[in-house]
């Protein structure tokens, strides 16, 4: 009886989300009331078995089932995403909305929609070009503590990168930000920032399904809800509130030093502590802790982690590669980074290929009309340019699809090739997103990634470091290869579902 009134209702509220035009876009059919195609959509055994299928069957915007008969709709055509971006039309989702606000503390530059520019705005100063130069020497200290790590492994000849890469990046947006080593956050925030890791890095289907019945219930009562004392959730929490005593210790250490007219910490919080005011506090500086130490880690780890497999599995580019980085060391400034086309090509590839949202939910925060640079066919033979949306309609952003798209990349987009970057008139074909190199990896317009050229600069040393030092090659059988599992970010896993990847690692110099 509970169940049938639930149902109902449910059916009611996916109703009151869906426009008629929208119900006459096409898509796959749906396995499952229960999950739509949710489940193919984000835990199938590879990363986009299905979704580069619908994508080749259907075009660039189609009609998928989300959670009890809800229609949502995937987007990856060029103008409907530029128009998405705007936030302004388009929240967080209700899987993307939920994760963040559990995990982040409350008020930081992700989760605020009408507040982010305040929030945003000197957040900005630790991004810019010429800040992220001065990270420079921290990226090179961190480059060498990488290298022992991997002359670790050379012992074994067989190691598992995915967690070096985890630690090396933790290690540098913690020093750029606060100013501290991995030393000074502590033990227990260490294995906690780990097992956090882990746990988003293994969704199930339950989880899922607790994630939408979550998003149909309104946001003060879910964080109400979230209070629960059960293990998850006091975990998140304690999480939460580490980073925050982290952050406002580093705030209040940088205050006392300027008071006495002492050296102040040399990280991003130690500039902006004196220069807050009504409009930006030390609280509002220490609620982004959790976010930009999150944020900045797992995903310039992950891509480095896919694109160090693909360098494994194309021997001879790896060698160009190494060649080219022979030929240029010793210079070691940003512009010498930026001039290394083959470093850079690879950069680029890796970040289309692997782009760590692959796939991110939004909410219509109005009605509105997305607009396709690339009519589509309807179910009923007819051709559209727009499609109308209700307030409250559930629409991806779809990365890894822009960034596969045959029309757009050519016919070999689902191959790892570097070169397509050297090409005369470069990679795409037609009309592309306004972000770094047309790609989408890091969104756009005014929340493209804080941390974009920070992690570009960050891959590029780790990169020129290891790859000048080591050769790579795929593992024995024994160390079965990675496979890209997706659970809100692309994850490396190995058949088991245990993040991992394991390389052959040998010293060249
Ligand atoms: C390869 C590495 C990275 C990728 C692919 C990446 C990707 C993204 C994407 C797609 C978003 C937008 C998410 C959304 O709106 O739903 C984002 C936002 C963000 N990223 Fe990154 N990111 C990377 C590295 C970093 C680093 C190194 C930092 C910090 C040091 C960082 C900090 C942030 C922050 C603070 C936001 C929220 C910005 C806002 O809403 O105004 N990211 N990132």
């Amino acid at each position: 009886m509970v169940a049938s009134i639930l149902a109902l209702y449910l059916s009611y509220l996916v109703l009151l989300r869906r426009s008629s035009k929208l119900r006459e876009v096409r898509g796959p059919a749906s396995p499952s009331w229960i999950f739509g195609n949710m489940l193919q959509l984000t835990l199938s055994q590879h990363y986009g078995e299905y979704e580069f299928e619908w994508l080749k069957k259907y075009g660039s915007v189609y009609r998928i089932k989300g959670f009890f008969g809800e229609d949502r709709l995937m987007v990856s055509d060029t103008a409907a995403l530029q128009y998405m971006l705007n936030r302004e039309h388009f929240v967080l989702g209700p899987s993307f909305g939920n994760a963040a606000r559990l995990t982040y503390n409350n008020r930081n530059a992700f989760i605020t929609e009408r507040d982010h520019k305040r929030v945003r705005t000197p957040l900005n100063a630790g991004f810019t070009a010429a800040a992220v130069r001065s990270y420079i020497p921290i990226f090179e200290r961190v480059a060498q503590i990488l290298t022992e790590k991997f002359d670790d492994i050379t012992s074994h000849s067989v190691g598992d990168i995915s967690p070096l890469f985890g630690q090396a990046t933790l290690a540098a947006v913690t020093e750029a930000v606060l100013g501290l080593t991995l030393n000074d956050l502590g033990d227990e925030y260490i294995s906690t920032n780990l097992k956090l890791i882990t746990m988003t890095a293994n969704q199930s289907a339950t989880q899922l399904l607790v994630d939408a019945l979550l998003g149909w219930i309104p946001v003060p009562i879910r964080d109400l809800a979230s209070r629960i004392p059960v293990e998850p959730f006091k975990f998140i929490h304690r999480a939460k509130y580490m980073s925050n005593e982290i952050g406002m210790k580093v705030i209040q250490n940088s205050k006392n030093a300027k008071n006495r007219g002492l050296e102040v910490n040399s990280g991003l919080y130690g500039d902006l502590v004196g220069n807050t005011g009504p409009t930006f506090s030390e609280r509002d500086i220490a609620d982004q802790t959790s976010l930009l130490l999150l944020a900045g880690q797992d995903t310039t780890a992950n891509t480095l982690t896919f694109g160090f497999i693909e360098l494994a599995r194309n021997v001879e580019f790896q060698e160009q590669l190494r060649a080219e980085i022979h030929a240029s060391l010793g210079s070691g400034d940003a512009k010498a980074y930026d001039s290394m086309p083959l470093l850079n090509a690879f950069i680029k590839e890796a970040l289309r290929m692997y782009p760590a949202v692959a796939v991110s939910d939004r909410l219509a925060a109005e009605d509105a009309v997305l607009p396709l640079s690339e009519p589509i066919i309807t179910s009923q033979g007819t051709q559209i340019t727009e499609i109308p949306i209700l307030k409250g309609q559930v629409v991806y952003l779809g990365t890894a699809q822009y960034q596969r798209s045959e029309s757009r990349w050519g016919p070999d987009a689902n191959e790892f090739n570097p070169s397509r970057w050297l090409k005369e008139g470069g990679a795409l074909n037609g009309e592309g997103v306004s972000s770094y190199a047309n790609l989408l990896t890091f969104f756009g317009g005014s929340r493209i990634c804080l941390g974009w050229r920070f992690a570009l600069l960050e891959m590029q040393i780790f990169i020129c470091e290891l790859v000048g030092k080591f050769h790579f090659s795929l593992p024995d059988e024994d160390h079965l290869n990675a496979r890209c599992r997706y659970a809100f970010t692309l994850q490396p896993v190995l058949p088991d579902g245990k993040k991992a990847a394991f390389l052959q690692i040998k010293r060249v110099v």
